[in-house]
């Protein structure tokens, strides 16, 4: 297997067959789909379509009031709410009703509060499951979903490991043999500015791509200190964003959103293999767990075009959040919460604005296909740029070039041995409170 970041080698062919199985299996869906569901979406009798919660913090509330504001239809509602802590579902439900007072019948016995409450929410009649929780618990409650015969709305990042990418394939290959729409958290793909100046790197504006650039350079994340009474799984999914089997790092966490537009900009191909560095610099107390502060990664394609990406939670630093295309005849540059521009070599530049919000926009395109009986799924590209960021990780822990197949087919699964408040999560302080986290050249990353 090579491992020169320089040439394709004989991992081509593994991209070739993760497209042909999408391919496949999208082509499928267009002919069960269109059966399967419009027959879902009347089930019962009537249009109005239930949905469910899980995850009620910051994102689980946006998307929720994103659903029920959809311009698609008025006929929707949310009947469920789950979340592993009481308090944030009470937050979130008053934060729902504020805006979305008509459209949420949210009585105490539809308020699931556990570290398992999915399935309960997922088993009292919706027709629809939004999954906003930590992206470590993704595989498990998408699987639930497709087994209960729910259309979903999923965030991002869909795992953090190769076990739970594959996981989340197949379970979305269920979905389609289903009918099932499944929608992915990757608003960036909504936007006018994204879709207008890809579209345009498509067509060849910018002529054959030569190298890509991603960022997603912020400052700090917030931590959420340890409480007395709390056991150290409470306090570890309370604190979800620092463990790696909850969150991935945020090079999967965050920076995904620019790593699946760079897969977007190269046509949904997704990188072969990856080298990179990373370490923790200046976010390393107790409450920051095992997560590096900064990864800086060199991508390869199996065509030789370079994707160099870099994400940075560290305050008082440059920041950027966007993605940049270099072609043999211009370049083009988006930002994440700005405009964009394409400028061909010899001409006015073009520019576009950020155009409608696509977290909501995503959700009225959802809607739109479920009551028009539409094919709707977009887990196959997600998952890719899932693996894609999770590849980054596995170079910057390691310190050595992995390949897409090594990563994909990693058995390295974080995931803990059960799931209730008393089990003991896979990482363990040591005696002064300290996590340890990944030492390049040392550390067995896939
Ligand atoms: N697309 C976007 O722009 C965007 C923006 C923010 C967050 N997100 C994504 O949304 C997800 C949630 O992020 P957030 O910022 O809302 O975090 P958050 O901490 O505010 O919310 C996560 C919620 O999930 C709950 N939870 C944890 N484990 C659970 C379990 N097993 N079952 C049920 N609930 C559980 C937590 O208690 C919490 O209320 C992440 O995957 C994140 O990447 C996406």
């Amino acid at each position: 297997m090579s491992n020169n970041p320089s040439k394709g080698g004989p991992e081509r062919s593994s991209r070739r067959e993760f497209l042909r199985k999408s391919a496949t299996a999208v082509a499928g869906a267009a002919v069960v789909g269109n059966l399967g569901i419009a027959r879902n979406a009347h089930a019962q009798g009537s249009d109005q379509i239930k949905i469910a919660l899980i995850g009620c913090g910051g994102r689980g509330t946006g998307a929720a009031i994103n659903a029920l504001s959809n311009k698609a239809t008025p006929n929707v509602k949310l009947v469920a709410m789950a979340d592993a802590f009481k308090d944030r579902v009470d937050r979130c439900l008053a934060a729902v009703k504020e805006r979305c007072k008509d459209r949420v019948d949210v009585p105490e016995d539809r308020q699931f509060i556990d570290l398992d409450c999915h399935q309960k929410a997922i088993d009292c009649g919706v027709d629809m499951v939004l999954l906003c929780t930590p992206p470590g618990f993704r595989p498990m409650q998408f699987e639930a979903a497709v087994k209960a015969g729910k259309h979903v709305f999923m965030e991002k990042p869909l795992a953090v490991d190769g076990p739970g990418v594959r996981r989340i394939m197949a379970a979305n290959e269920e979905a389609k043999k289903k009918g099932l729409l499944v929608a992915v958290g990757h608003h960036l793909r909504h936007e006018t500015k994204h879709s207008e100046t890809i579209q345009r790197i498509h067509d060849g504006a910018i002529g054959k791509l030569e190298y890509l650039r991603a960022y997603f350079d912020t400052g700090a994340i917030w931590v959420r200190p340890r409480k007395p009474d709390q056991t150290e799984m409470q306090y570890q999914v309370r604190n979800w964003y620092h463990f790696n089997w909850v969150c991935g790092d945020h090079i999967v966490e965050q920076h995904v959103h620019d790593l699946d537009v760079c897969n977007w900009m190269m046509k949904d191909a997704h990188p072969i293999e990856a080298n990179g560095m990373g370490g923790r610099q200046v976010c390393k107390t107790k409450d920051h767990g095992e997560i590096f502060d900064h990864h800086a990664v060199e991508f390869t394609y199996a065509d030789g075009v370079k994707m160099f990406s870099q994400c940075r939670q560290i305050p008082g630093c440059w920041n950027s959040f966007s993605e940049h295309a270099h072609g043999t005849k211009g370049y083009a540059s988006i930002q994440g919460h700005g405009s964009s521009v394409l400028q061909v070599e010899g001409q006015e530049p073009m520019r576009w604005h950020r155009g409608p919000d696509g977290h909501q926009v995503e959700h009225d395109d959802l809607l739109a296909a479920l009551l028009a009986g539409k094919p709707y799924n977009e887990a196959d590209w997600a998952a890719a740029s899932t693996m894609t960021a999770i590849l980054g990780r596995m170079a910057t822990y390691s310190g050595k070039v992995v390949t897409w197949d090594q990563g994909l087919n990693s058995e390295l699964d974080l995931s803990p041995a059960s799931y209730t408040w008393d089990a003991a999560p896979p990482v363990k302080p040591d005696k002064d409170g300290y996590y340890a986290c990944a030492i390049p050249g040392v550390t067995k990353a896939w």
